[in-house]
């Protein structure tokens, strides 16, 4: 064991890394709490805990092929695995690029080697940064919040002006077990800000859209 995991509590982000190096991309099921909207999270499957599912990746990967966005943003970069899918999207569409902020040094440094080894690191924009305190220039087509749950709707409210009203809105770990995200993408709505699709993933996905603009 470990320095660091013997004397203090080794930071959850940091485990869950180790843990997934030592898995080397082996995929396992999905083991998130059943909910009423997802009562068999077993039927999906995911790198970790940390990373989307598997089927969440897809999803990104279609939602970019279908959608071709010019700028995504993605807040939680973590090992750039939802990064790299989303990248590979671009790359099909032949336009855009993706902005990615990760706010922990450590797990930043090893997206970053993760990235630079791709060959998708060109459409990569990868900052170690707080989502609460990036700029990003331009309209965004697509946001993905996926950082840390308590800053999600802060986080929405901030990149908000800059979305596009075309565009789309991501907020993963929605579920009615996680709460925080699914009552921030509520009151969100509530306020007729955004309007929300709750769909019944393990850890749960809202798609919205911003309301102001739509046409
Ligand atoms: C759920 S993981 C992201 C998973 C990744 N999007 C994927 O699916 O492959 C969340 C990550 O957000 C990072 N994070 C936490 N607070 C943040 C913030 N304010 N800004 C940017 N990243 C943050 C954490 O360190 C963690 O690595």
């Amino acid at each position: 064991m470990g320095i660091e995991r013997l004397f203090r509590k080794e930071k959850q982000e940091h485990r869950i890394l180790r843990e997934a190096t030592q898995r080397a991309g082996q995929l396992v099921p999905e083991y998130h709490r059943p909910t009423p909207e997802c009562p068999h999270p077993e039927r999906w499957s995911m790198y970790d805990s940390m990373t989307a599912e598997v089927e969440v990746l897809e999803f990104l990967r279609t939602l970019v092929t279908t959608t071709k966005p010019n700028l995504v943003v993605e807040t939680g970069t973590f090992m750039g695995v939802s990064t790299l899918w989303i990248a590979e999207a671009l790359r099909r569409n032949g336009l855009g690029k993706i902005v990615s902020c990760e706010y922990d040094p450590k797990v930043f440094e090893i997206a970053k080697q993760k990235i630079e080894a791709s060959e998708f690191r060109d459409l990569i924009d990868l900052r170690n940064q707080s989502s609460l305190e990036m700029n990003v220039e331009g309209t965004i087509d697509l946001f993905f919040s996926d950082s840390d749950m308590p800053i999600r709707e802060q986080e929405v409210r901030r990149y908000l002006p800059q979305i596009s009203p075309f565009g789309i809105i991501l907020m993963h770990d929605a579920s009615s077990h996680l709460k925080q995200v699914r009552e921030a993408a509520l009151n969100l709505e509530r306020e007729g800000l955004i309007s929300v699709v709750l769909l019944p993933t393990p850890r749960g996905l809202v798609v919205a859209q911003k309301r102001e603009g739509r046409k």
